[in-house]
């Protein structure tokens, strides 16, 4: 292997380049690029403090911070010339300011590539956490919107996807709201945990040097609510820590296991077995060799992007377990799967408000489904028991009126009185009245059952809640 000088910012104490082989494998700049305007902001904060506390000049700082932001628009525009010889993110914007300012030459001080990512990766996810935080708001708008404009249309909520007891279709969309919530609150949770500056740890001890730690976190907006500067408190977590990559992770894991169940809900609606809704076409594809198929795609592809987003909180876990601290560079493999979680799952709750924002509900489908009086065999029973019937035998004699039902081939409300009265003499007159599914529905009024009562209720919660995004 012929032995190159070692150019590289770390290379004073090396007598020969790397390898190339050993470059290709140990840059991380054709992934990394995407923190530059993080980079960025974090050096200019750090140069602001070096500034404010007299190690380097206003002179100097006003050079690095021109030089910073010509190098950020050029990045922007897509004109700056990533080199991979130089690793990183980091060292290549150090590089190419040096380039432009002598003052980059101390832009270095009191601080060390593990601070630094660090950082920016803490201001990457504030970011971008913030942005899940959004998309998942507006498709939770969405749901909102096809749950109220489809108010009145009942379907059978099912158990062991067996036909169990009639609810309110949006009471179904609004158990998918819940989770969807959940999932925000989750992305919420991550701003909040990655708000903490990591600057000044150095490389794992902290510096010598007089520097400002609470002013660099305040340039760069680690702040309480109140405005005081959130530091780490420890130097040798702060640059060893990925807990946060993990949470992200998971947050966005979990969201994808509510988009695959949402998924496979809306695959099961749209087949012709159930057709409780038409899925816009904008967000389905057709079969090359059958005519008349239109697959659900989107909602499929959906159900097949919570495996890769699991699959990134896995191989982060394990990155991590066994690690002696501090930093090693195996954590330079941490970026790859927090980015990919990032962008999949942007776009699938992007793609998840598309298709329920543009589905149909087949109305005549759902109210042909719900009609099924077995559905309220269940109320039978209830009625028994106000009838002093104990619940289980209840329960028994029903699954006996059932049986007979099922026997004579009629549907359970038209078995003659007499017959169902022989099963039990607690059975009134009146027991018919129990398959009413209006009447059925408004006695389900407890918080969380899903009667008209309750529906009104959370429509008016949901309103309220998703109009504020609090
Ligand atoms: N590219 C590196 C990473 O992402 C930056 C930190 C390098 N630190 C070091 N000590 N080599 O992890």
């Amino acid at each position: 292997m012929a032995k190159k000088p070692s150019h590289v910012t770390w290379g004073g104490r090396f007598s020969a380049g790397p390898a190339e082989l050993m470059l290709k494998f140990s840059e991380s700049v054709s992934f990394d690029h995407r923190l530059a305007p993080f980079d960025i902001a974090g050096s200019k904060a750090h140069s602001a403090m070096l500034a404010h506390v007299g190690l380097i000049t206003a002179q100097e700082r006003d050079a690095i911070h021109a030089g910073l932001d010509a190098i950020g628009a050029e990045i922007a525009a897509g004109k700056f010339k990533w080199n991979v010889q130089l690793e990183d993110v980091h060292m290549n914007i150090e590089q190419a300011l040096t380039k432009r300012v002598p003052a980059a030459a101390k832009l270095h001080t009191a601080r060390s590539r593990n601070d630094q990512v660090a950082t920016d990766m803490r201001l990457w996810f504030k970011h971008t956490a913030a942005e899940l935080a959004d998309k998942t708001l507006a498709a939770e708008q969405a749901l909102l919107a096809v749950a109220e404009a489809n108010r009145d249309v009942l379907i059978p909520g099912y158990t062991h996807l067996q036909r169990a007891q009639p609810v309110y279709l949006a009471h179904h969309l609004f158990a998918w709201l819940e989770m969807l919530e959940r999932d925000r609150g989750r992305f919420l949770h991550v701003i909040e945990q990655a708000n903490w500056c990591p600057l000044g740890s150095g490389a794992i001890a902290g510096t010598t040097l007089p520097i400002d730690r609470e002013f660099t976190a305040k340039q760069l907006g680690f702040v309480d609510a109140r405005g005081r500067p959130q530091v780490s408190q420890n130097s040798m977590d702060t640059v060893a820590d990925r807990d946060l990559f993990i949470e992200f992770a998971a947050a966005c894991a979990m969201a994808g296991v509510h988009f695959s169940r949402i998924a496979e809900d809306l695959i099961l609606w749209s087949s012709t077995e159930f057709h409780f809704v038409d899925l816009p076409d904008a967000f389905c594809t057709g079969s090359s060799l059958m005519p008349q198929k239109k697959n659900p795609d989107s909602c499929e592809l959906l159900r097949g992007k919570s495996a890769r987003l699991q699959g990134n909180l896995h191989t982060l876990l394990t990155l991590t377990k066994g690690l002696p601290l501090t930093y090693n560079r195996d954590l330079q493999e941490d970026k790859p799967p927090v980015f990919d979680s990032f962008d999949q799952t942007a776009l699938c709750l992007e793609v998840l408000a598309g298709t329920i924002g543009g589905m149909t509900v087949r109305r005549d489908a759902c109210a042909a489904a719900v009609a099924d009086p077995a559905l309220l065999a269940t109320d039978l029973a209830d009625y028994l028991v106000e009838h002093g019937v104990p619940f289980r035998e209840a329960h028994h004699v029903v699954g006996a009126v059932v049986q007979l039902a099922e026997k004579n081939s009629v549907p359970l409300n038209l078995l003659p009185a007499e017959e169902v009265q022989k099963l039990h003499a607690a059975f009134g007159p009146d027991w018919v009245e129990v398959f009413n599914l209006e009447r059925a529905m408004a006695r389900r009024r407890g918080t969380g059952m899903p009667g008209p009562t309750q529906l009104r209720r959370q429509i008016a919660r949901w309103r309220k809640q998703l109009q504020s995004g609090k």
